[in-house]
């Protein structure tokens, strides 16, 4: 078992440390944040993700995890801290070199440090770089093709891809892709994987992994943007988008993703842009998916402003405001960008139930305009009605009890699959109301 210190507790460090720490290893994490410190220390999770909270308070009771604010000397490093991009979509490294240079004067002969942040394709390198700057006294590796002897420090990248909902089950099952600085380094990473991780474990260089994960969400929000692109077709067109996309997966070799209202979260809406930077006269296709993805908000926003046009005093009730179906999680959510838009260009009163929020986001909540609802309350009051995300919660929902309202459904929940399932000739998709605005989308 190894001394292992984890740098930063959020979405990924913290179950990572928290499944290190089961493993049996004594893990410290370490996160500049003080409120998630404390949390962390009282056995408490600072977000909802099932299995968590038990992983999490076993660890702390064991005395196997604790959480501080600095790092403390460890056999292993592990950092997870954010990657987000900055003006310009470039990519923001502040957060990695600031948790590299804190962990320099802690390093000792044959640690070895794990870069999991999503990173553009050389940054495993520009860290060994920095710390041998740093630590002129230690041996880093400067070039993939070279040796490590034991006492030299270690560096590599394991990307993370673990599904938010999912992720205590995927960080065992899930294959994992290791990047090693050199083949000894990728080889002392996999060496801690091993305690925990099921699934396979692939070696290679870390230049190589650090471009596996930013093709892998490249590839999502290629797909997505071709379905959102259909979806803006289909409405031009007046047609079903849901049943087009249903049919044409019916093709053995053909299996179309789901529109949506854009594309969110910390890793597809960003990652693609680390890409775009590195290589832009080469990244036409993945620059276009992301504007893609990013104008379908804009475009639903304009959606619902149109559809309020004769209405006075209109009441829209907007349904969702995370990125994806059940988690807790805003960040880059579309739905929260067009909700923010509505508040801030429109007169609308604007009604939001979010199943998974018990407030509404600051930024949000500062335009005072917004009031949280329940389902039914919303429903009641609204002339307009937007699905933006396929919470649980929504759908369970019956169409039917909307059939008065303007609906702009993003996410295909007022969609009935079972009417084609059935063998019936396809009809113009129901409409919920004269006005109703049915093709919709979701990611
Ligand atoms: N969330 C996901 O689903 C997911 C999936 C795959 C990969 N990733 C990648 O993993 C990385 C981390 O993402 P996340 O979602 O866990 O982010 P997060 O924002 O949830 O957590 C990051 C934590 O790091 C802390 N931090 C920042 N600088 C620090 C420093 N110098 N030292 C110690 N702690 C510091 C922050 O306070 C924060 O608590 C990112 O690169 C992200 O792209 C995320």
């Amino acid at each position: 078992m190894s001394k292992i210190c984890v740098l930063g507790l959020g979405y990924i460090g913290l179950p990572t440390a928290s499944m290190l720490a089961s493993a049996g290893h004594e893990v410290v994490g370490c996160d500049i944040n003080a409120a998630i410190v404390a949390s962390i220390n009282s056995g408490k999770s600072h977000f909802d993700e099932p299995d968590l909270e038990m992983l999490l308070a076993a660890a702390i009771k064991t005395e196997r995890l604790r959480a501080q604010s600095t790092p403390s000397e460890a056999d292993y490093f592990i950092i997870a801290v954010p990657t987000p991009f900055m003006d310009g979509k470039r990519p923001d490294m502040q957060f990695v070199e600031a948790s590299a240079r804190s962990i320099a004067p802690l390093l000792r002969p044959g640690d070895t440090i794990i870069l999991e942040s999503t990173s553009p394709v050389g940054t495993t390198e520009r860290i060994a770089a920095m710390l041998a700057g740093a630590r002129p006294d230690l041996h880093f590796p400067r070039h993939t093709d070279e040796t490590s002897p034991p006492g030299h420090v270690r560096l590599a990248h394991c990307p993370e891809r673990i599904l938010p909902g999912n992720m205590v089950r995927e960080l065992v099952t899930n294959d994992r892709v290791i990047g090693g600085m050199t083949e000894a380094c990728a080889e002392a990473a996999a060496k801690l994987y091993a305690t925990f991780v099921r699934g396979d474990v692939f070696l290679t260089d870390c230049r190589t992994a650090e471009f596996v994960k930013l093709v892998e969400n490249s590839y999502r929000d290629v797909n997505i943007a071709f379905a959102n692109e259909l979806s803006l077709i289909a409405d031009r067109l007046d047609i079903d988008i849901w049943h087009a996309i249903e049919l044409a997966n019916k093709h053995p070799r053909v299996s179309i993703l789901s529109p949506g209202p854009g594309v969110g979260g910390h890793c597809i809406a960003v990652d693609p842009w680390f890409v775009v930077d590195s290589a832009p006269d080469e990244s036409r296709l993945i620059r276009t998916a992301r504007e893609i993805n990013d104008g379908k908000a804009r475009y639903v926003f304009e959606r619902i402003a149109k559809s309020m046009h004769r209405l006075r005093n209109p009441v829209v009730a907007c349904y969702g405001l995370t990125y994806k179906p059940d988690v807790d999680d805003t960040r880059e959510s579309p739905a929260l960008e067009i909700v923010q838009h509505l508040a801030e260009k429109t007169d609308a009163r604007l009604l939001v139930c979010e199943p998974n929020l018990e407030a509404l986001p600051p930024g949000l909540a500062a335009t005072g305009r917004v009031e949280l609802c329940d389902i039914d309350a919303a429903r009641i009051a609204a002339d307009i009605v937007v699905f933006l995300v396929a919470h649980r919660q929504f759908r369970k929902i019956n169409p039917n009890q909307f059939l008065s309202k303007i609906v702009i459904d993003t996410v295909g929940l007022m969609h009935s699959p079972q009417r084609f399932a059935a063998g019936m000739t396809p009809s113009r998709p129901a409409r919920m109301a004269d006005e109703a605005i049915l093709k919709g989308t979701q990611t």
